[in-house]
């Protein structure tokens, strides 16, 4: 166990789920520090992703119907290609596990593992033979009322449930593309043999955002705020640039201005969530790596203890969810954009002759005119199908003419394209707690520190009373009281000595410890230590709120804010 995992657990971020039934790999609970922690990472997300962007957060359920995973194409390629045991009966995902035994990395196709393990003789590590490898599906079935019930998914990503309520959104923003829909939740995946401790799940947390822009768009009017951030990339071939995000357009390693648009976002929230820019950079899927619904894919990858891992995937989604959506729903998830100018066009048009229909079609006769009028008519044709009633009907050429018609158009009906960037939000918060942990002397004495990024700790002052005597702890506590009460993440500790104390809050992370001292008691003020450099600053108690607030919300030393008096 890391030495990070370790201080993890023992203070309290997280453990293993289900420990005291022997636990189960791909869950963890998260403990009082690591939820505190997430969810000052989620709204630090929603700031960037929804508060400034055109964008909403909606909520829907973790369970879906079969059909929404059948339109999706989950539930026949949402697949990893597993290898197993015909001695011991043990199940590898065969990528990571070729990986790990040869250090190569296999395409994700059955044929591929399968010349690999008949080339090398991969056997497993009981020294058994495989079967043959096969695709497993990745998604929780289950089962949904009672009796037979209903087939349905535990969601494996939270996009879904924005695809389908795409008609609804659409009408919020009437129609009016770009905009953004986000989600944050809980997204379920059934590994086949997780070994990666935290960062690899079985129910973890996304934050997305379905990124709707009209299909022929390739700019960003916000991409000028990122275009001269250099970036590291890794492009699908392989090959490593240092660029900003304009040259990398510009050279067309990233093809549009809107995917780098998110990679420039992505990169600033997660700088600013805590993960270290040295080790960050973006990697492009390769061809036979890409999800099948993307055209494209970035991951943002952090390199932590288990090497380089993806924590976020910026995708290019195309126009496949919500076609596939309107073909397997039978509704129409188009929009209409109107035209700057209405345009006129030539068209052939057919019109319906209603004295032949009507003695021959009778009460369907109007229905099948509606129907032909519709129907867009090519140079030469003798009839036209039409479908009524589940039905294909022949109509033939003597029931109507085809004339060309000048039309206004006023706009066309567009399927949106989707640019998607997917945070995976447990593996954010393990990066950043890696980068975030460090070691310095202090006194003479090693320490070890979790430098986390002020706005994200999730204790982010402790109060101290510096003996524990009842003046002292009293007014301790009225102080926790009054910090709570301003919306600051206070814990009050008067256990130990106080360099104890100090230690403990300076491993979680707590950026600031208030301490209540002997002169307290005389002038009504107390001291701020900063956790990183440990100076200490004595302040009035009346000024304390605002200067702990403003602290806070920015990176400014405490010496701003009163005279040091300890260095
Ligand atoms: N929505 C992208 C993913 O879950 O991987």
């Amino acid at each position: 166990m890391s030495e990070v995992i370790e201080m993890l657990i023992r203070r309290g971020f997280l453990w293993q789920s289900f420990e005291i039934y022997g636990g189960m790999a791909g869950f963890i609970d998260y403990g009082p520090l690591g939820n505190g922690l997430r969810r000052k990472l989620e709204n630090l997300w929603r700031e960037y992703f929804v508060v400034n962007e055109r964008a909403v957060e909606i909520d829907t359920p973790t369970i879906g119907v079969e059909d929404i995973y059948i339109a999706s194409g989950h539930a026949t390629s949402f697949t990893d290609v597993a290898i197993e045991c015909k001695k011991c009966g043990r199940v590898y995902r065969a990528d990571h596990y070729i990986k790990e035994k040869l250090g190569i990395e296999a395409d994700e196709t059955v044929e591929s593992v399968k010349e690999i393990i008949d080339s090398f003789g991969l056997k497993c590590e009981c020294e058994g033979e495989f079967y043959e490898p096969k695709p497993l599906n990745l998604m929780f079935k289950t089962k949904i009322g009672p009796g037979r019930g209903k087939k349905g998914y535990l969601r494996p990503e939270t996009a879904q449930g924005i695809f389908i309520a795409f008609k609804r959104i659409a009408d919020y923003f009437r129609g009016c593309l770009p905009f953004g829909v986000a989600q944050i939740g809980r997204a379920y995946r059934n590994e086949i043999s997780p070994r990666q401790g935290v960062i690899r799940l079985r129910e973890f947390n996304q934050a997305e955002l379905e990124f709707f822009v009209h299909p022929d768009e390739r700019s960003h009017p916000g991409f000028s705020i990122y275009a001269n951030d250099r970036v590291k990339l890794v492009d699908k071939n392989g090959r490593e640039h240092n660029l900003t995000l304009k040259e990398a357009i510009e050279k067309r390693i990233i093809p549009n201005q809107i995917l780098a648009y998110f990679m420039g976002k992505t990169r600033r929230f997660l700088i600013k969530a805590g993960i270290d820019d040295a080790k960050l950079r973006f990697r492009q899927h390769r061809d036979d790596e890409r999800a099948h619904y993307a055209s494209d894919c970035w991951d943002a990858e952090a390199l932590t203890s288990y090497g380089w891992i993806e924590i976020v995937g910026i995708a290019d989604r195309g126009d496949y969810d919500l076609c596939r959506h309107s073909k397997y729903s039978g509704e129409d998830l188009s929009v209409f954009v109107p035209f700057k100018e209405p345009v006129r066009v030539k068209r052939r048009k057919i019109f319906p002759k209603m004295n032949k229909i009507g003695p021959v079609f009778r009460q369907r006769a109007k229905r099948i005119s509606e129907l032909l009028s519709s129907v867009e008519a090519p140079l030469d044709v003798e009839y036209v199908e039409l479908e009524i009633d589940g039905e294909t009907l022949r109509v033939d050429r003597e029931f109507f003419d085809i004339r060309e018609v000048e039309e206004e158009i006023h706009g066309e009906k567009v399927f949106p394209h989707v640019i998607e960037p997917s945070f995976g939000l447990d593996r954010i918060t393990f990066a950043v707690l890696e980068h975030s942990f460090d070691r310095d002397i202090i006194e003479g004495e090693e320490r070890r520190v979790l430098r986390l990024k002020r706005c994200i700790a999730p204790v982010q002052v402790a109060v101290l009373p510096l003996l524990s005597k009842k003046n002292f702890e009293e007014k301790a506590r009225e102080i926790t009281v009054m910090l709570k009460n301003a919306g600051i993440f206070t814990e009050y500790d008067d256990s130990g000595s106080i360099g104890r104390r100090y230690r403990r809050f300076d491993e979680i992370g707590t950026p600031f410890c208030v301490t209540v001292d002997h002169q307290t008691l005389e002038d009504n003020t107390v001291t701020i230590r900063d956790r990183d450099t440990t100076r200490q600053i004595r302040i009035e108690l009346t000024a304390l709120v605002p200067a702990l607030n403003e602290l806070l919300a920015t990176e400014k030393d405490i010496s701003e804010f009163g005279v040091i008096f300890k260095e």
